[in-house]
């Protein structure tokens, strides 16, 4: 397709009895950032690996600027630049020593590949910590060095798996600033993410994934149009009374209720009626003798959108290490101030 610097066909890839791309579509427009959207074991990782050649696909066709994922492998590595979740950064190596190797695997020259990696640091706030190893570095900065690194080839197509995943707000904040800076610049990107937040902020198009499969595409505000109305959000006074306040409310809009036990918060799509169904909420819930701690409509989110297409919520599923527990904890703190505003 014309314009298109990755497009993906019908991708599939099993691992045993696992689909994890059971046909996947997906296209990503010369000079734009898309967003890939969803929960743990979504297929995200697999698409990415798929489309940087590191993992085979079993059906479907994908090519990334213009060359084909098998027939064309070693020409696309060269277009390309990956980042993610897991930094392929060498602790062992300063942070200068780490970007020049990068180089000499693009087979620059060794002035060419040190003049690079300076910039790189430069750019990213790293220069003051070139000559430290990278065992050195903070969280924040091993992700920067990594996506420094996935930049040193000039690549014409990035993908960023996760690149904020298990962050601080602090870090992620910055992340995000570099993110928009080389977006500036012409590249474009495929970003995987778990954060309704970072594909609304970044992404000029976000694809919905789930179960291996692209369940809705469009931009923030189309996706957000999709759950129509109102949400009702309300908290519990009391943790231990979430479930039950859940059980009295969960009949009343037309999707499902996300529940966060850790904040007590219960979220519910409510289409067209919200004063209605906010009367009634309050009413089985004093039937029930629950007291709130809060109660209100608000207009939906990315996160509204994930639970009304997919019956479940993003950052409820299981997720790996202690990072991502406090990350819903400062998902929910973000709303309260939202709310607050
Ligand atoms: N190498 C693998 N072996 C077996 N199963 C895998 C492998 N890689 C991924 N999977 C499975 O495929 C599904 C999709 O995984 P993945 O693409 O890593 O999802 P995401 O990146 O969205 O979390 C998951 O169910 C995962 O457990
Ligand atoms: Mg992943």
């Amino acid at each position: 397709m014309e314009g298109s610097v990755v497009v993906v066909e019908q991708l599939t890839k099993r691992f045993g009895h696992v689909w994890a791309l059971a046909g996947l579509d997906l296209e990503v427009r010369q000079g734009t950032v898309v967003g890939l959207l969803g929960p743990n074991g979504a297929g995200k990782t697999t698409t990415v690996r798929i489309l940087a050649t590191l993992l085979a696909p079993d059906s479907g066709r994908a090519t990334v600027a213009g060359f084909d994922v098998v027939r064309d492998a070693e020409a696309l590595r060269s277009a390309i630049g990956l980042a993610g979740q897991f930094a392929a950064v060498d602790e062992n190596l300063t942070g200068l020593e780490n970007l020049e190797m990068v180089g000499r695997l693009y087979h620059l020259p060794k002035a060419e590949a040190r003049r690079r990696a300076r910039d790189v640091l430069e750019r990213f706030g790293l220069a003051s910590a070139s000559g430290r190893t990278a065992r050195t570095y903070s969280g924040g900065m091993r992700r920067r060095l990594d996506l420094g690194a996935s930049l040193v080839g000039r690549p014409q197509v990035l993908f960023l798996d996760e690149p904020t995943t298990g962050l601080d707000p602090r870090s992620r904040l910055g992340l995000w600033e570099i993110i928009r800076e080389l977006v500036q610049d012409g590249t474009s990107l495929l970003l995987t993410t778990q954060y309704l937040e970072e594909a609304d902020r970044l992404a000029d198009r976000i694809a919905v994934i789930d179960g291996g499969k692209v369940i809705a595409e469009g931009t923030a505000d189309e996706l957000k149009s999709r759950v129509g109305g109102e949400v009702l959000e309300l908290r519990v006074a009391d943790r231990a009374e979430v479930a039950r306040a859940a059980g009295a409310v969960i009949g009343l809009g037309p999707g499902g209720a996300q529940v966060d036990n850790a904040s007590g918060d219960i979220t519910l799509p409510v289409g067209s009626d919200g004063p209605g169904i906010l009367a009634e909420a309050v009413r089985r819930l004093d039937a029930e003798a629950v007291i709130l701690a809060d109660i209100q409509l608000r207009r939906p989110t990315l996160d509204d959108v994930f639970l009304t297409l997919t019956g479940h919520a993003t950052e409820a599923e299981p997720m790996d290490g202690d990072a991502e527990r406090a990350t819903s904890g400062r998902r929910s703190r973000r709303r309260r101030r939202e709310r607050d505003r």
